[in-house]
């Protein structure tokens, strides 16, 4: 469908997400002794399984893409939620969710064999921004690198005339203070959803455990924002060469935001079924080499679906002839984020 948002390349090729999410990688790895307290210190296991009725244990990875970044990140929890356990005789499973193009056939041909896991692996095909399981059925819900997706392009960014109309921009970063402004709309409209549906879900004592890209106030532009600004002179060029028409540069806008940390904040304490047992800023050292090569994994669907997959081969070809500027940017600078831990009340 044109103009819309695509899961992140599939496959194990050269472009696929699997072999370019060393940065998510990054990222899940600053967090993994986190996540271990986490379970240790703050899952209430009694309750939440008199609260699920089940001795089945679930955790949930709430946009897990293909793997491998979601096998190890499943694998650390549920050896924490065991090693808390060990009275209790638990069953595991993994419910790996994602949007429906997600490709869950390379996830499920690459998860290990049984006998090298400890869970039974199911897939859950949809949008986090909505239900996804039936009432207090989950234990824990895990989301990496997936909540700075919004679920779809802020409304006024491809009306022109709008004050958040995004001519010739493909994103909220150097655009006018509006179009940064329907970025955080949606994002706030997504996230009241979010909290609403994992309300519904999450068994009273179970635990959402959150990374994701963050800034420390909304002046600060995002490293992974460079990423993403990185494309637009390559359209532009594409447009005055005559490649491309301008009216399809303006129409295109990656709806992927850096929130405020504070904001985060403000956005669970508004639902008021979370505690925030805690909140931390996190600092990624930034690897900026293969950055051309992270851009493509993760956004080549989108950018072919609404431009064709001949314009987005020659938006690539010449994005690597340009990439030490990239690099040059990138070089000496860290990846801020937030990790979040939040127990159902
Ligand atoms: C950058 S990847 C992160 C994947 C994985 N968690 C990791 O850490 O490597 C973001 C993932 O979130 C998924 N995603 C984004 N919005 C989603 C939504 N509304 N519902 C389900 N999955 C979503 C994308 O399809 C993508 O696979």
């Amino acid at each position: 469908m044109a103009g819309s948002i695509s899961p992140m390349n599939g496959g194990s090729g050269t472009h696929s997400y699997a072999r370019n999410s060393t940065w998510q990688r990054s990222g899940a790895a600053a967090v993994e002794d986190a996540l271990k307290e986490a379970v240790m210190e703050n899952l209430d296991l009694q309750k939440v399984l008199c609260d699920s009725k089940s001795n089945t244990f679930v955790v949930a990875d709430l946009g897990c893409s293909v793997g491998p970044n979601s096998f190890h990140a499943m694998e650390t929890i549920i050896k924490a939620v065991q090693r808390k356990c060990d009275k209790i005789s638990l069953e595991f499973q993994v419910a790996f969710n994602d949007r429906i193009g997600n490709d869950f056939n390379t996830l499920f041909a690459s998860l290990p064999e049984h006998g090298r896991r400890n869970y039974f692996a199911m897939a859950v095909a949809g949008s986090f921004y909505g239900n996804l399981f039936p009432s207090s059925s989950v234990h824990i819900a895990y989301s990496s690198a997936s909540l700075n997706w919004l679920s779809k392009v802020p409304v006024g960014l491809t009306a022109e005339g709008s004050p958040a109309w995004n001519a010739a921009k493909i994103h909220y970063s150097g655009a006018p203070d509006a179009v940064a402004r329907a970025y955080e709309e949606q994002f706030e409209e997504d996230m009241d959803i979010y909290f609403r549906c994992r309300a519904r879900e999450i068994a009273a004592g179970g635990l959402i455990l959150i990374t994701m890209a963050a800034v420390p106030n909304r002046d600060v532009q995002h490293r992974m924002a460079h990423t993403l600004t990185f494309i637009e002179p390559v359209l532009i060029d594409m447009v005055k060469e005559g490649v491309l028409a301008q009216e399809r540069v303006d129409l295109f806008n990656i709806p992927i935001i850096f929130p405020c940390i504070e904001e985060i904040r403000r956005l669970v304490e508004k639902n008021k079924c979370f505690e925030i047992v805690k909140m931390e800023r996190l600092e990624v050292e930034g690897d900026a080499k293969n950055a051309v090569m992270h851009i493509r994994a993760a956004l080549e669907g989108s950018l072919n679906n609404h431009f064709g997959n001949e314009i987005v081969e020659q938006v690539f070809e010449r994005a690597i002839q340009h990439q030490h500027k990239l690099h040059s940017a990138l070089m000496n600078t860290t990846s801020t984020g937030i990790f979040a831990v939040l127990r159902r009340n």
